[in-house]
């Protein structure tokens, strides 16, 4: 089946098409700024752009930036705050005029991760993380996602963690990638306390810089780079999408 895949991220729309029986992107991978800050009816609007130039018809799954229990928008940190509460496949599946499934971007990427990715064939548990605007987590214990995972905030050093070691701590900061990679280091390793992980998947744009930081990570979990790099987000909404076959 082809399903259209769309990201939410704090800096960046992303979607295209995908073929959910083997994970590839179909044709090309649209990518336009999230308006700043921006509420449903400005970032509905640019979904409903891209979702329309793609032109397929098929399920759409959306990747949205804050947890999703049961449908609903429970914390949007990097958008405006009206998300917050509202119904998001109602929301989407209304502005679209199509059906539309919404999933926390994180989980997305991994659920790629998981059956296209580096997460293939893993057991026991996986933590995927994302960096970017903020820090993404998803957790698999054998293959099941437990889903809306926000280990991005925990606190280190009195602060929220993703402020300090997200991808974009290091560019707004201007930090040299080995001191980014040694807060990475210490926020992988502080989540890893918490949940004794068997692998870490590292995703987000910075996945194509990852020779730069791989090598200076000094955690006791193995660590790998998302095979779908940054694709993995569009082609897990994708997926999940069909195979939720509209269950919301
Ligand atoms: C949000 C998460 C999201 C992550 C990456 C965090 O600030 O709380 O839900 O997955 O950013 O976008």
């Amino acid at each position: 089946m082809i399903a259209i895949g769309v990201d939410i991220g704090g800096t960046a729309v992303k979607a295209g098409c995908v073929d959910t029986r083997t994970g590839a992107l179909i044709g090309e991978r649209l990518r336009v700024d999230t308006p700043h800050r921006g509420g449903p009816d400005a970032v509905g609007e640019v979904i409903a752009g891209v979702v329309a130039q793609l032109a397929t018809p098929g399920p759409v799954g959306i990747g949205f930036p804050g947890p999703i229990f049961h449908g609903q928008i429970m914390t949007a940190p990097h958008l405006a705050q009206s998300w917050v509460g509202r119904d998001a496949p109602a929301l989407f599946s209304e502005r679209l005029g199509r059906e539309c499934t919404v999933i926390n971007d994180a989980d997305a990427a991994g659920y790629a991760e998981m059956q296209f990715g580096a997460g293939q064939g893993h057991s026991g548990s996986v933590l995927m993380l994302t960096l970017g605007t903020g820090i993404g987590s998803a957790l698999f214990v054998d293959g099941m996602l437990v889903p809306n995972l926000e280990f991005g905030h925990i606190e280190i050093d009195g602060a929220d963690a993703e402020i300090a070691a997200a991808a974009r701590a290091r560019v707004t900061e201007d930090l040299a990638w080995e001191v980014w990679a040694r807060r990475l280091s210490r926020y992988i390793a502080t989540v890893d306390r918490l949940l004794w992980v068997d692998l870490v998947i590292l995703g987000g744009e910075i996945t194509s810089e990852s020779d730069r930081f791989l090598g200076v990570l000094d955690v006791r979990p193995p660590v790998e780079i998302a095979q779908l790099r940054n694709a993995a987000g569009v082609i897990g909404a994708a997926t999940w999408a069909a195979e939720q076959g509209g269950k919301g």
